[in-house]
């Protein structure tokens, strides 16, 4: 595995741009633009890292794929596959509905390695639960626990659940979203009220409160808390399972080095210290396993000036880069220069959002029919795609030999553009 795949995924090698050991310009030849292309390399070597980051906590670990980071069978197969060849590794599945969960199970996963979370389940949902308990059930308000209650009893069973709860000083943390999750006023009375269900019983503690997280000490922080508030609530002695979530940010971003993902292996081995070892852990990991393993092959349609900003209009949309302020897409030129210029790069379509990176350092030269390749376009891309404006991009998967998988055609995604405004794909 070369250097480019282990750390910073973008090289110029004799002043092309390389990514993943491959040709920038000579992907986008192969594929055509736009396109999206996932290195199955990259998301072997993600998942390598944080298998690494769970052997140093010296916890049995699940790694739960985040099933919405994803967005298309190909790309969960590729990891499937990965995370087959590290050994041992017993890859899961984190979904939130239904749906994701029927998902799981039709790209192999069987019930006992899916982890769920959500909340407002649906009935489907709770009756499956019921019927396979997952590998984890990660409940997160009362009703919903009530209503998995009634299933369980009236099939005469019990069902073992995670509570998730909230980190009490959520401000540390970017992201605590408040409609998720225990809080830690409400926590002593909804615990109380769990554990007086018959046909559910805690077995786990669940948190997701980090966003786009580089920081040990913040992961550390979040664990502390957590652990601190599970001793308060009276469930150190039943809990076999913690499990931590998502939340780190993209693999490019957070280490150069595995040194730096040893930190958070030893912050977390830290704040469980108390926790006896044959309590185990759980990650949801979705942006760190997927985010900076695909790029968006372009090339500029438009090159223009307003009154105070350089423009390339590229072809592929923000109806796939969707640039919400969770994402960070980074722009590489195909072909290196020293000369450059500050360039906001953006799609043809008139959405509030169209911008899809500002001020990006490109060669002054830049000019239509230019291939560049965008970065961290892995994560929410397919997910969150917009059937609107363009056509979702075709998707490939570059192999280590350097061969391109098709894993979705340019022609079945404009029928199924067309098919989504209603008419015949
Ligand atoms: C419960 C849960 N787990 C895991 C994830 C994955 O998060 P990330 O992609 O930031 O790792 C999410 C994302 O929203 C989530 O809600």
């Amino acid at each position: 595995m070369g250097s480019a795949t282990r750390d910073n995924a973008f090289t110029y090698v004799n002043g092309a741009l390389n990514w993943c050991d491959a040709d920038v310009a000579s992907i986008a030849q192969r594929t055509g633009t736009p396109s999206l292309v996932y290195s199955s390399a990259r998301i072997r070597s993600n998942l390598e890292t944080l298998r690494a980051c769970a052997a140093a906590t010296n916890r049995s670990m699940g790694i739960a794929l985040a099933l919405k980071a994803a967005g298309h069978a190909s790309i969960v197969k590729s990891a499937m596959a990965a995370a087959d060849a590290i050994a041992p590794c017993n890859l899961l599945c984190e979904v939130m509905s239904a749906e994701e969960y029927d998902l799981a199970l039709a790209l192999g996963f069987s019930p006992d390695q899916i982890v769920v979370n959500g909340l407002g389940w649906q009935r489907s949902l709770i009756e499956a639960i019921v019927a396979h308990p997952p590998f984890a059930v990660n409940v997160d308000n009362v009703s919903d626990c009530k209503r998995l209650s009634q299933c369980a009893l009236d099939h005469g069973t019990v069902v073992p659940i995670g509570v998730r709860i909230v980190p009490s000083d959520a401000a540390m943390f970017a992201r605590a979203d408040e409609k998720m999750g225990i809080p830690e006023a409400r926590a002593l009375s909804d615990i109380a009220e769990i554990k007086s269900l018959p046909g559910v019983r805690i077995e786990g503690v669940s948190f997701h409160a980090l966003h786009r997280c580089t920081s040990p000490g913040q992961m550390g922080a979040a664990a502390k808390n957590i652990a601190q508030q599970i001793a308060q609530l009276g469930l150190a002695d039943s809990i076999k399972y913690l499990d931590i979530g998502g939340g780190l940010d993209y693999r490019v971003n957070l280490c150069p080095t595995d040194v730096a993902m040893r930190t958070f292996a030893d912050e977390i081995s830290m704040a469980f210290s108390a926790f006896p070892e044959r309590v185990r852990l759980i990650m949801e990991p979705g942006r760190f396993v997927f985010g900076d393993a695909a790029i968006a092959a372009t090339s500029v349609a438009t090159r223009k000036q307003s009154a105070t900003k350089n423009w390339l209009i590229v072809d592929a949309g923000t109806n796939l880069l969707v640039p919400i302020d969770t994402a960070s897409f980074t722009v590489h030129a195909a072909v290196e220069s020293a000369d450059v210029d500050s360039f906001d790069v953006a799609d043809g379509i008139c959405s509030p959002t169209s911008v899809i990176a500002s001020g990006c350092l490109l060669p002054r030269s830049t000019r239509e029919g230019d291939i560049l390749a965008i970065g961290n376009a892995g994560a929410y891309a397919y997910a969150l795609s917009e059937n609107w404006g363009y056509a979702i991009p075709p998707l490939y998967l570059l192999e280590p030999d350097g061969s391109l998988m098709l894993a979705r055609s340019n022609r079945e995604a404009r029928s199924a553009y067309m098919r989504h405004w209603g008419l015949e794909g």
